[in-house]
């Protein structure tokens, strides 16, 4: 039987890596493609998944995706699965440029090129976000009515949208936010519980919000996912059109994710100064209660994400040993 196909748009992020490296040690041995944009793929990727095939790509003008499959490689066929990491995954930077989050978080190029393969059987899966609710109420629902409050949040919900109108074969995993250890070649972006511990361990009082809440997600949990979504569409091949909360089980505030952290390390938990979020202008606004409810998730995949204390620990303990 031949290797399966599979494409990580947005390869060289903090998803797009750990997602390559759990691809290329699984015993189902993929055909790995993956995008970069800004720069080439570092040195120390490229080493982890040496057989993989990298291509640059622009997701806001289109440019790179290959028109002739066969000029991709000659090996590399109809991919099977597409996993879209890409994105301005930042807030404040979509504010910022509101045309351009647009362009590329909303991925029409990526679509299109999907759309070129005739004899479609790819599975798209696109990763979206928490930030597409309001925060008005905990523990939101898949059907609760999407209000973003800023940039990003409106443009996850057009993609979104963009990809149930013209896509057959999907499935949407809106994120919570993602933490795990480092990535092979490390991201320049700060890492959420890195940021907390380095910055307990100076030993100084540190601000965090009491009255911001989150459902976390360990970043191995969400690759077991997108394996799992990839794996039922490889063996079962029936199309899927799925949305789906991607959190882990615990809603916490931004203070007892700080606590969490200190726990594990020894912090002592008087540096944490527990602050009102509307004391501080971030420059963007940022949704206050988004907590998520995964019971889909938990019943269509059978999946059950780490609790946070134990995420921590092992985001902790696999940073240590590096
Ligand atoms: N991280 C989180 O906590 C979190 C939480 C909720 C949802 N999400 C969502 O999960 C996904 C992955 O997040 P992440 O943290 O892994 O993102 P990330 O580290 O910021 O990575 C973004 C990726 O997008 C690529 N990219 C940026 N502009 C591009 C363009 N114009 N054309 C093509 N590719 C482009 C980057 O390529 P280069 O590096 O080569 O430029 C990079 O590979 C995103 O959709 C994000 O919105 C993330």
């Amino acid at each position: 039987m031949s290797k399966k196909k599979i494409v990580v748009v947005g390869g060289t992020g903090y998803l797009g890596q750990h997602l390559l490296q759990a691809l290329a040690d699984s015993p189902h041995a993929y055909d790995l493609a993956f995008t970069f944009h800004s720069t080439h793929p570092p040195q120390p990727l490229l080493d982890a998944i040496p057989t993989s095939l990298p291509f640059q790509v622009d997701l806001k003008s289109g440019n790179g995706f290959p028109t002739h499959l066969a000029r991709f490689s000659s090996h590399f066929n109809l991919p099977d699965v597409v996993v879209n990491c890409a994105a301005i995954s930042v807030p404040r930077a979509c504010e910022t440029d509101p045309a351009t989050a647009h362009a590329i978080n909303v991925p029409s190029s990526l679509v299109k090129w999907l759309q070129s393969f005739k004899e479609s059987s790819t599975l798209l899966i696109h990763l979206s976000t928490d930030q597409v609710y309001e925060g008005e109420k905990s523990f939101y629902k898949e059907e609760d009515v999407a209000v973003p409050v800023n940039v990003y949040g409106k443009t996850k919900v057009a993609a979104e949208k963009y990809i149930s109108d013209n896509c057959p074969n999907f499935a949407i995993l809106r994120s919570s936010i993602i933490y795990g250890r480092q990535t092979v070649s490390p991201v320049p972006k700060s890492l959420p519980i890195q940021w907390i511990d380095g910055a307990l361990a100076k030993r100084e009082k540190v601000e965090f919000f009491h009255d911001e809440f989150r459902c976390p997600i360990y970043v191995k949990d969400l690759i077991t996912i997108i394996l799992a979504l990839t794996n039922q569409w490889i063996s079962e091949r029936k199309q899927m059109q799925l949305l789906l909360n991607a959190g882990g089980p615990d809603r916490v505030s931004r203070v007892q994710m700080a606590e969490a952290v200190a726990q594990f390390r020894g912090h002592e938990t008087s540096l944490i100064k527990s602050v009102s979020a509307s004391t501080v202008d971030r420059g963007v606004k940022s949704p206050a209660d988004i907590s998520m409810d995964i019971t889909r998730l938990v019943q269509t995949l059978r999946i059950n994400p780490v609790s946070f204390k134990d995420g921590v620990r092992l985001t902790l303990t696999a940073e240590t040993k590096q």
